[in-house]
């Protein structure tokens, strides 16, 4: 049996937007991009959303977004020690400082009980990653940013259907990042889009995702029907408002196509997230039986779980490493993927931070014996049975 990392749902309506694109040559980002962002803002229950070209974008542009606001290049933002290394790059990327914070082993989310010591007057938000799709500690962190008056970006790139409290990733801070990358929930290949209750900083957002331009509108007359814009020459005889710009911008825009795969995805959305939502609960629930050995997370009462992934970290004591687990798995199909690295102390580039080994414990043990697997739509019971038979013949072996 193979058991891939991730799949990738494309519809016949999205063969059929994607053809029409390419027959009307419209594929710069344009309606199918507009009709993407209002369903998606729909979806997740937020006023607003502005798509991008990755979710490393989203992160990057949702942070950008705080130099209209008050924050300085250099400024510091609060972000966990665990997560896929595209956290930490987007906030340099931004042109801010990442302040790391270690995470709880048992959430893999930043540690909220860390976050107060990390904050100085330099400090102007805090970016908590939903990891594996389960919801970070919302209401301390949010209690956390009103007291210091930061902001809260969060990083939802992996919690597509998360739920906290009664209310979706997303719609838990200032602006919610999400990856529509392949093996997410909801893709458009590649791609990214950034949710907000806040139409000032859609504004921004937009101006942002195309060089930082003056232009503000949802949706660009002259990429989608080469009309003549009324907004372009003002009357304040300032000029074309395409050629001046706000801020520093960047270049991140969804092109037609991807929003068409995407549009395919929304239309099953509730399918694609139950399905996946039953797999990892089942899984979640099997997995139990090999505890103390490997653990993974656990669902609370007032939460879900966005189905991204099952991760599973092998505890101290076993007699088995992880390079043998997932020796064992691979070679019975089954993909795997490492539980990322502790980004300050496991990631090369990010030596010039200076922290040192040790800092980080929880982080560090989850980089060196974490790992995940795929829970996507195209698995059902029989794959998961497999999974875990698989797993249960490697610990009888090793027991
Ligand atoms: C937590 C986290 N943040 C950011 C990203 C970046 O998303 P993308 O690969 O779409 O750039 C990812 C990627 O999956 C991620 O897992």
């Amino acid at each position: 049996m193979r058991i891939p990392f991730g799949t990738i749902s494309v519809t016949d309506k999205s063969r059929e937007l994607v053809l029409d694109a390419l027959n009307t040559n419209r594929l710069s980002s344009g309606k199918y991009v507009r009709e993407f962002e209002k369903r998606f803002a729909e979806l997740v229950g937020a006023k607003e959303s502005v798509a991008v070209s990755s979710g490393t974008d989203a992160d990057i542009l949702a942070l950008a977004v705080l130099y209209d606001f008050g924050a300085e290049r250099g400024d510091e933002i609060i972000v966990p020690a665990l997560s896929f290394v595209a956290t930490g790059n987007a906030v340099l990327a931004a042109g801010f400082t990442p302040v790391f914070v270690d995470v709880d082993r048992k959430t893999l989310n930043i540690d909220p009980l860390r976050i107060d010591s990390a904050i100085t007057k330099k400090t102007r938000a805090i970016m908590p990653v939903h990891l594996m799709g389960k919801p970070a500690e919302m209401d301390i962190i949010n209690e956390i940013a009103g007291r210091h008056k930061l902001y809260v970006i969060e990083d939802a790139a992996e919690a597509h259907g998360a739920v906290y409290k009664g209310k979706n990733a997303g719609t838990l801070g200032d602006m919610g990042a999400f990856s529509l990358y392949v093996a997410h929930i909801i893709s458009t290949v590649e791609g990214g889009i950034i949710t907000t209750g806040n139409e000032a900083f859609a504004e921004v957002l937009r101006s942002l995702r195309s060089h930082g331009r003056a232009c503000k509108c949802k949706s660009c007359v002259l990429n989608t029907a080469s009309a003549y814009c009324e907004k372009r020459f003002g009357s304040n005889g300032s000029g074309d408002i395409r050629f001046i710009f706000e801020r520093i911008g960047f270049s991140s825009k969804m092109n037609e196509l991807e929003a068409a795969v995407g549009l395919g995805n929304l239309d099953i959305y509730n399918e694609i997230l139950s399905k996946r939502r039953e797999n990892l609960y089942y899984l979640l629930e099997k997995i139990r039986q090999f505890s103390p050995h490997i653990v993974s997370i656990e669902k609370e009462p007032y939460e879900e779980i966005g189905p991204h992934a099952l991760p599973m970290i092998i505890q101290e004591g076993s007699r088995f490493t992880r390079k043998q687990l997932v020796a064992h798995l691979e070679k019975s199909g089954i993909d795997t993927r490492d539980l990322f690295t502790s980004i300050p102390t496991q990631c090369r580039g990010f030596a010039f931070t200076g922290h040192k080994k040790g800092d980080f414990p929880n982080a560090e043990y989850i980089g060196e014996n974490g790992i995940h697997i795929g829970v996507h739509q195209d698995l059902g019971e029989e794959e998961c049975d497999y999974i875990i038979n698989t797993l249960e013949e490697f610990l009888t072996r090793h027991a």
